[in-house]
Protein backbone atom coordinates (compact mmCIF):
# COMPACT_ATOMS: atom_id res chain seq x y z
CA UNK A 1 0.00 0.00 0.00
CA UNK A 2 1.38 3.63 -0.79
CA UNK A 3 2.28 5.57 2.47
CA UNK A 4 0.04 8.36 1.21
CA UNK A 5 -2.71 6.16 2.05
CA UNK A 6 -2.06 5.23 5.64
CA UNK A 7 -0.71 9.19 6.21
CA UNK A 8 -3.08 11.46 4.14
CA UNK A 9 0.76 12.95 2.95
CA UNK A 10 0.04 13.72 -0.79
CA UNK A 11 3.52 13.92 -3.11
CA UNK A 12 5.12 17.48 -3.55
CA UNK A 13 6.09 17.38 -7.41
CA UNK A 14 6.41 21.15 -7.27
CA UNK A 15 5.75 23.25 -10.79
CA UNK A 16 8.07 24.21 -13.55
CA UNK A 17 7.43 28.13 -12.48
CA UNK A 18 9.80 28.30 -9.65
CA UNK A 19 9.11 30.61 -6.86
CA UNK A 20 11.92 32.67 -6.21
CA UNK A 21 11.42 34.95 -10.00
CA UNK A 22 7.87 35.36 -9.36
CA UNK A 23 8.47 36.49 -5.55
CA UNK A 24 11.28 38.50 -6.95
CA UNK A 25 9.02 40.05 -9.85
CA UNK A 26 6.13 40.81 -7.41
CA UNK A 27 8.70 42.78 -5.49
CA UNK A 28 10.35 44.96 -8.22
CA UNK A 29 6.53 45.27 -9.27
CA UNK A 30 5.29 46.54 -6.09
CA UNK A 31 8.72 48.73 -5.34
CA UNK A 32 8.10 50.73 -8.59
CA UNK A 33 4.32 50.80 -8.08
CA UNK A 34 5.64 52.53 -4.61
CA UNK A 35 7.56 54.63 -5.50
CA UNK A 36 5.72 56.25 -8.48
CA UNK A 37 3.64 57.66 -5.55
CA UNK A 38 6.28 60.09 -5.38
CA UNK A 39 4.52 61.71 -8.68
CA UNK A 40 2.79 63.65 -5.45
CA UNK A 41 6.28 65.35 -5.49
CA UNK A 42 8.15 65.34 -8.75
CA UNK A 43 5.80 64.31 -12.10
CA UNK A 44 8.97 62.40 -13.41
CA UNK A 45 8.06 60.02 -10.78
CA UNK A 46 5.24 59.04 -13.37
CA UNK A 47 8.21 57.57 -15.59
CA UNK A 48 8.25 54.72 -12.99
CA UNK A 49 5.12 53.49 -13.89
CA UNK A 50 6.98 52.09 -17.11
CA UNK A 51 9.18 49.56 -15.46
CA UNK A 52 6.01 49.37 -12.78
CA UNK A 53 4.27 47.94 -15.96
CA UNK A 54 7.07 45.97 -17.40
CA UNK A 55 7.24 43.87 -13.85
CA UNK A 56 3.94 43.55 -13.47
CA UNK A 57 3.56 41.65 -17.29
CA UNK A 58 6.36 39.76 -16.15
CA UNK A 59 5.00 39.06 -12.93
CA UNK A 60 1.40 38.11 -14.55
CA UNK A 61 2.95 35.44 -16.85
CA UNK A 62 4.65 33.22 -14.55
CA UNK A 63 1.87 33.32 -11.91
CA UNK A 64 -0.63 32.57 -15.02
CA UNK A 65 1.80 29.61 -16.36
CA UNK A 66 2.70 28.52 -12.79
CA UNK A 67 -1.68 28.02 -12.35
CA UNK A 68 -1.96 26.21 -15.99
CA UNK A 69 1.06 23.88 -14.66
CA UNK A 70 -0.66 22.94 -11.08
CA UNK A 71 -3.36 20.51 -10.60
CA UNK A 72 -5.72 23.63 -10.24
CA UNK A 73 -5.36 24.89 -13.39
CA UNK A 74 -5.67 22.37 -16.02
CA UNK A 75 -2.83 20.39 -15.01
CA UNK A 76 -0.25 20.96 -18.01
CA UNK A 77 2.47 19.76 -16.48
CA UNK A 78 1.05 16.25 -15.21
CA UNK A 79 -0.69 15.88 -19.25
CA UNK A 80 3.20 16.41 -20.74
CA UNK A 81 4.49 14.12 -18.60
CA UNK A 82 1.08 11.45 -19.38
CA UNK A 83 2.17 12.28 -23.36
CA UNK A 84 6.15 11.09 -22.97
CA UNK A 85 5.30 8.16 -20.43
CA UNK A 86 2.87 6.88 -23.25
CA UNK A 87 5.52 6.29 -25.55
CA UNK A 88 8.09 4.81 -23.01
CA UNK A 89 8.89 1.03 -23.54
CA UNK A 90 10.79 -1.73 -21.67
CA UNK A 91 12.00 -2.56 -18.47
CA UNK A 92 15.19 -0.37 -16.96
CA UNK A 93 13.83 3.07 -17.78
CA UNK A 94 16.33 6.57 -17.12
CA UNK A 95 14.58 9.68 -17.09
CA UNK A 96 17.26 12.41 -16.97
CA UNK A 97 16.40 15.69 -15.02
CA UNK A 98 13.87 14.34 -12.86
CA UNK A 99 13.20 17.42 -10.87
CA UNK A 100 10.77 16.34 -8.17
CA UNK A 101 10.50 12.79 -9.57
CA UNK A 102 7.60 13.01 -11.25
CA UNK A 103 7.56 11.28 -14.50
CA UNK A 104 9.76 8.66 -13.53
CA UNK A 105 7.46 8.14 -10.98
CA UNK A 106 4.54 7.78 -12.99
CA UNK A 107 6.42 5.48 -15.43
CA UNK A 108 7.01 3.22 -12.79
CA UNK A 109 3.58 2.87 -11.61
CA UNK A 110 2.56 2.03 -15.12
CA UNK A 111 4.44 -1.62 -15.16
CA UNK A 112 5.32 -3.33 -12.27
CA UNK A 113 8.20 -4.98 -13.83
CA UNK A 114 10.13 -1.10 -14.34
CA UNK A 115 13.04 0.05 -12.54
CA UNK A 116 13.14 3.10 -12.98
CA UNK A 117 16.12 5.76 -12.55
CA UNK A 118 15.89 9.20 -11.88
CA UNK A 119 18.98 11.42 -12.46
CA UNK A 120 19.48 14.84 -11.77
CA UNK A 121 22.09 17.56 -11.02
CA UNK A 122 19.26 19.26 -8.60
CA UNK A 123 21.10 23.01 -8.30
CA UNK A 124 20.76 25.47 -6.42
CA UNK A 125 18.56 27.45 -9.34
CA UNK A 126 16.01 24.77 -8.96
CA UNK A 127 12.99 23.94 -6.35
CA UNK A 128 13.64 20.13 -6.38
CA UNK A 129 15.73 17.70 -3.97
CA UNK A 130 16.70 13.92 -4.13
CA UNK A 131 15.17 13.97 -0.78
CA UNK A 132 11.74 15.34 -1.86
CA UNK A 133 11.78 12.38 -5.01
CA UNK A 134 12.85 9.70 -2.49
CA UNK A 135 9.57 10.66 -0.25
CA UNK A 136 7.63 10.87 -3.44
CA UNK A 137 8.49 7.17 -4.50
CA UNK A 138 7.29 6.18 -1.27
CA UNK A 139 4.10 8.00 -1.15
CA UNK A 140 3.29 6.69 -4.26
CA UNK A 141 3.94 2.50 -3.49
CA UNK A 142 7.22 2.42 -5.99
CA UNK A 143 10.48 3.06 -3.75
CA UNK A 144 11.51 -0.26 -4.33
CA UNK A 145 11.49 -0.35 -7.75
CA UNK A 146 12.80 3.67 -8.39
CA UNK A 147 16.00 4.82 -7.55
CA UNK A 148 17.10 8.40 -7.93
CA UNK A 149 20.81 9.42 -8.35
CA UNK A 150 22.63 12.58 -8.46
CA UNK A 151 25.05 13.31 -11.95
CA UNK A 152 24.88 15.52 -14.68
CA UNK A 153 23.06 14.89 -18.08
CA UNK A 154 26.52 16.37 -19.98
CA UNK A 155 27.94 13.01 -18.57
CA UNK A 156 26.02 11.05 -17.15
CA UNK A 157 27.26 7.97 -14.53
CA UNK A 158 26.17 5.00 -16.54
CA UNK A 159 27.40 2.30 -18.41
CA UNK A 160 27.05 2.77 -22.10
CA UNK A 161 23.69 0.66 -23.58
CA UNK A 162 22.93 0.16 -19.77
CA UNK A 163 19.00 0.86 -20.19
CA UNK A 164 15.70 -0.28 -22.38
CA UNK A 165 14.51 3.10 -22.59
CA UNK A 166 15.60 7.07 -22.07
CA UNK A 167 13.23 9.62 -21.27
CA UNK A 168 14.18 13.75 -20.79
CA UNK A 169 11.70 16.64 -20.13
CA UNK A 170 12.65 20.33 -20.82
CA UNK A 171 16.12 19.47 -19.39
CA UNK A 172 18.82 19.67 -22.36
CA UNK A 173 18.73 23.82 -22.58
CA UNK A 174 19.38 23.63 -18.74
CA UNK A 175 22.54 21.88 -19.08
CA UNK A 176 25.06 24.79 -18.38
CA UNK A 177 28.64 22.53 -18.93
CA UNK A 178 28.00 22.32 -22.19
CA UNK A 179 27.39 24.93 -24.93
CA UNK A 180 25.80 22.98 -27.43
CA UNK A 181 22.98 21.10 -25.62
CA UNK A 182 22.57 18.30 -28.69
CA UNK A 183 25.94 16.70 -27.12
CA UNK A 184 23.14 16.09 -24.22
CA UNK A 185 21.13 13.91 -26.31
CA UNK A 186 24.30 11.98 -27.76
CA UNK A 187 24.63 11.21 -24.20
CA UNK A 188 21.56 10.17 -23.70
CA UNK A 189 21.71 7.93 -26.86
CA UNK A 190 25.25 6.38 -25.40
CA UNK A 191 23.57 4.65 -22.34
CA UNK A 192 20.79 3.23 -24.34
CA UNK A 193 20.68 -0.27 -25.42
CA UNK A 194 20.29 -1.07 -29.03
CA UNK A 195 16.68 -1.73 -29.46
CA UNK A 196 15.79 0.72 -27.01
CA UNK A 197 13.92 3.55 -27.41
CA UNK A 198 13.96 6.89 -26.43
CA UNK A 199 11.26 10.11 -25.27
CA UNK A 200 12.66 13.79 -25.22
CA UNK A 201 10.70 16.50 -24.70
CA UNK A 202 13.02 20.17 -24.91
CA UNK A 203 12.30 23.64 -26.40
CA UNK A 204 14.64 22.00 -29.73
CA UNK A 205 12.78 24.88 -31.68
CA UNK A 206 14.26 27.58 -29.65
CA UNK A 207 17.22 29.32 -31.78
CA UNK A 208 18.59 30.79 -27.97
CA UNK A 209 18.89 27.03 -26.91
CA UNK A 210 19.71 25.18 -30.35
CA UNK A 211 20.87 27.89 -32.86
CA UNK A 212 21.78 24.81 -35.22
CA UNK A 213 18.47 23.13 -35.65
CA UNK A 214 19.85 20.62 -37.85
CA UNK A 215 22.50 19.77 -35.54
CA UNK A 216 19.35 17.86 -33.19
CA UNK A 217 18.85 15.48 -36.52
CA UNK A 218 22.74 15.17 -37.17
CA UNK A 219 22.81 14.43 -33.59
CA UNK A 220 20.39 11.30 -33.05
CA UNK A 221 21.95 9.78 -36.75
CA UNK A 222 25.18 9.55 -35.46
CA UNK A 223 23.95 8.07 -31.83
CA UNK A 224 21.89 5.44 -33.96
CA UNK A 225 18.36 6.57 -33.26
CA UNK A 226 15.97 5.57 -36.27
CA UNK A 227 12.38 5.48 -36.48
CA UNK A 228 12.65 9.38 -35.71
CA UNK A 229 9.13 11.23 -34.57
CA UNK A 230 9.56 14.77 -34.58
CA UNK A 231 6.13 16.57 -33.65
CA UNK A 232 5.28 20.04 -32.10
CA UNK A 233 4.32 19.72 -28.83
CA UNK A 234 1.17 22.45 -30.04
CA UNK A 235 0.48 19.67 -32.63
CA UNK A 236 -0.09 17.73 -29.89
CA UNK A 237 -2.09 19.30 -26.93
CA UNK A 238 -3.40 22.75 -27.01
CA UNK A 239 -1.36 24.81 -24.89
CA UNK A 240 -3.76 28.04 -23.64
CA UNK A 241 -2.02 30.78 -22.94
CA UNK A 242 0.62 31.89 -21.77
CA UNK A 243 1.90 28.48 -22.41
CA UNK A 244 1.61 28.86 -26.10
CA UNK A 245 4.55 31.91 -25.43
CA UNK A 246 7.78 31.40 -27.01
CA UNK A 247 8.76 32.35 -23.41
CA UNK A 248 7.16 28.65 -22.23
CA UNK A 249 6.59 26.06 -24.52
CA UNK A 250 5.91 27.79 -28.32
CA UNK A 251 9.37 25.94 -28.99
CA UNK A 252 9.03 22.70 -27.50
CA UNK A 253 8.92 19.34 -29.52
CA UNK A 254 8.74 15.64 -28.87
CA UNK A 255 11.00 13.95 -30.27
CA UNK A 256 10.97 9.72 -30.07
CA UNK A 257 12.25 6.57 -31.54
CA UNK A 258 14.31 3.67 -31.20
CA UNK A 259 18.48 3.03 -30.89
CA UNK A 260 18.91 0.89 -34.07
CA UNK A 261 19.53 -2.57 -33.01
CA UNK A 262 22.57 -4.14 -33.28
C1 LIG B 1 12.23 22.39 -16.18
S1 LIG B 1 12.91 21.34 -14.96
C2 LIG B 1 12.16 19.82 -15.46
C3 LIG B 1 12.15 18.80 -14.37
C4 LIG B 1 11.48 17.48 -14.73
N1 LIG B 1 12.07 16.90 -15.92
C5 LIG B 1 10.01 17.67 -14.93
O1 LIG B 1 9.54 17.53 -16.07
O2 LIG B 1 9.31 17.96 -13.94
C6 LIG B 1 14.60 21.16 -15.51
C7 LIG B 1 15.35 20.13 -14.69
O3 LIG B 1 16.64 19.96 -15.27
C8 LIG B 1 17.54 19.73 -14.21
N2 LIG B 1 18.90 20.00 -14.72
C9 LIG B 1 19.41 21.16 -15.15
N3 LIG B 1 20.68 20.99 -15.54
C10 LIG B 1 20.98 19.68 -15.36
C11 LIG B 1 22.14 18.90 -15.58
N4 LIG B 1 23.26 19.43 -16.05
N5 LIG B 1 22.07 17.58 -15.30
C12 LIG B 1 20.95 17.03 -14.82
N6 LIG B 1 19.82 17.73 -14.57
C13 LIG B 1 19.84 19.04 -14.84
C14 LIG B 1 17.09 20.71 -13.14
O4 LIG B 1 17.62 20.38 -11.87
C15 LIG B 1 15.59 20.50 -13.22
O5 LIG B 1 15.17 19.46 -12.40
Amino acid sequence: MSASRTTGETPDYGTWIRTRPLVVFAILTASFLGLSLLMVITPWALLLLLPAGAFGYITLILALARHRFSNTGGQYQRLIHELIRSHARGERVLDIGCGNGHLAIAVAKENPQRLVTGLDYWGSAWEYSKQVCERNAQLEGVAGRVAFMKGSAAAMPFSDAEFDCVVSCLTFHEVRELQDKTEAVSEALRILRPGGSFVFLDLFSDPGAYPRQQLLRQRLEEGGAVDISDVPLASLMSLPFPLNGKRVLKHARLVSGRKQAG
